[in-house]
């Protein structure tokens, strides 16, 4: 199990979205969760997003997967990186680091992004509009961060894939042996340059911009025929000036436009939906014949749990606990089931004596709905 070796709450007020900072020995005696072999393994899958980043004679390219298994045995020993974005949903040890961080939101986390390189290997100086945590795991890594970009910074044409900068002055620069964790919050210039073979964990959080709550909320608007009226003035008046546009109606038509605005449920549903939707690809796989809410059932009279796919995104406000948020769609209930929706929302499995009492039908019900969804699946390693 990982554990964080100092205390999130306090790290928060210092740090979060405040300055950067390396804590030495964020996890203690740090033991990788998967293999270099593994890493490469997971660049092979058609599904998997991942990429190669090569650097050797200061020729910067970049080329995404999947690659097929002769691109490892033609590779130089040095100067090149392999990343996968998204690796907690495709492997389960990689899914277990993510858990010391189940402090901070499920909704404002993105991914965990794995980093193997060589000496050498790195993606080049660059900002990021995610916090990140970059856990070293085995091998070393010296990583520079520079001051918070106000406009400073100039882009390279280096290469258009790496979106590099030309150079930043260092507020660290520190060498990152495993457990050490290296915390950037966005607009933060920062580099890694590979000292030994290293494997090395960023986790991701991304919290929306303004302007993609708006655009996305009209989408809502229209996909759920919100508004679909016309301005309505029977008291409308006659007026001297025919290219003014009297300050009355100025007031109607932005009271028309913010009465969307005002309306909790609808925003409440909208946040929801669009917060609980993962930006990455998961391994979902919905059964193929379905199970009936008896199976469910008598699965669970074996003692066995279901999982929940890794990644997963599972949402409830805590004004509401009836309704949950799973993947984009809205799961409603009665408060007798609220508890086991919270249960779902928050945990990675689900067995029968987790509610200390059996299951009811309409939550038999419910689950059934989710495993036929793929969302939640049967554990074959018990
Ligand atoms: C890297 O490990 O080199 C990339 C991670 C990052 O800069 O966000
Ligand atoms: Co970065």
């Amino acid at each position: 199990m990982y554990q964080l070796s100092f205390s999130l709450e306090s790290f928060l007020a210092e740090f979060w979205h405040k300055k950067p900072t390396i804590i030495k020995g964020g996890f203690t005696d740090f033991v990788d969760p998967i293999t270099p072999e593994e890493v490469a393994g997971l660049t092979m899958e058609e599904e998997i997003d991942s990429r190669f980043v090569s650097n050797l004679n200061d020729n910067w390219t970049a080329e995404h997967g999947p690659f097929e298994e002769s691109k490892f045995s033609e590779l130089p020993t040095s100067n090149w990186q392999l990343i996968v974005q998204a690796a907690n949903h495709w492997h389960d040890g990689v899914a277990q680091l993510t858990k010391a961080f189940e402090a901070l939101p499920q909704w404002l986390f993105d991914d965990l992004m794995i980093c193997y390189s060589e000496k050498g290997g790195g993606v080049g100086p660059h900002i990021d509009q995610y916090d990140v945590f970059i856990i070293q795991g085995s091998g070393k890594r010296q990583w520079r961060v520079g001051d918070k970009d106000v406009g400073q910074y100039k882009e390279t044409h280096r290469t258009e894939a790496l979106r590099q900068i030309e150079g930043f002055d260092s507020i660290i620069d520190q060498v990152l042996e495993p457990g050490d964790i290296l915390y950037i919050p966005p607009g933060f210039p920062h580099e890694g340059v590979t000292l030994e073979p290293s494997m090395s964990y960023s986790m991701g959080y991304r919290s929306p911009k303004e302007q993609e709550l708006i655009s996305n909320f009209a989408d809502y608007i229209l996909s759920h025929d919100m508004g679909d009226v016309h301005q309505h003035n029977p008291l409308m008046e006659t007026q001297a000036h025919h290219g003014e546009v009297k300050s009355s109606d100025l007031t109607q038509l932005t009271e028309m436009m913010t009465k969307a605005f005002q309306d909790q449920e609808s925003i409440k549903d909208f946040m929801g939906t669009m917060l609980s939707q993962s930006r990455h690809q998961l391994a979902f796989y919905p059964p193929e014949e379905a199970w009936s809410a008896e199976e469910v059932a008598q699965y669970f009279e074996t003692d066995a749990v279901f999982l929940k796919v890794s990644g997963l995104r599972a949402l409830y406000n805590e004004s509401d606990p009836c309704v949950a948020y799973i993947d984009g769609n809205m799961y409603k209930v009665d408060k007798e089931q609220q508890p086991l929706l919270q249960w779902l929302c928050n945990n990675n499995s689900i067995h029968q004596s987790v509610l200390n009492r059996p299951f009811e039908s309409a939550e038999i019900a419910l689950l059934t709905e989710l495993v036929n969804k793929g969302y939640w699946f049967c554990d074959e390693s018990e």
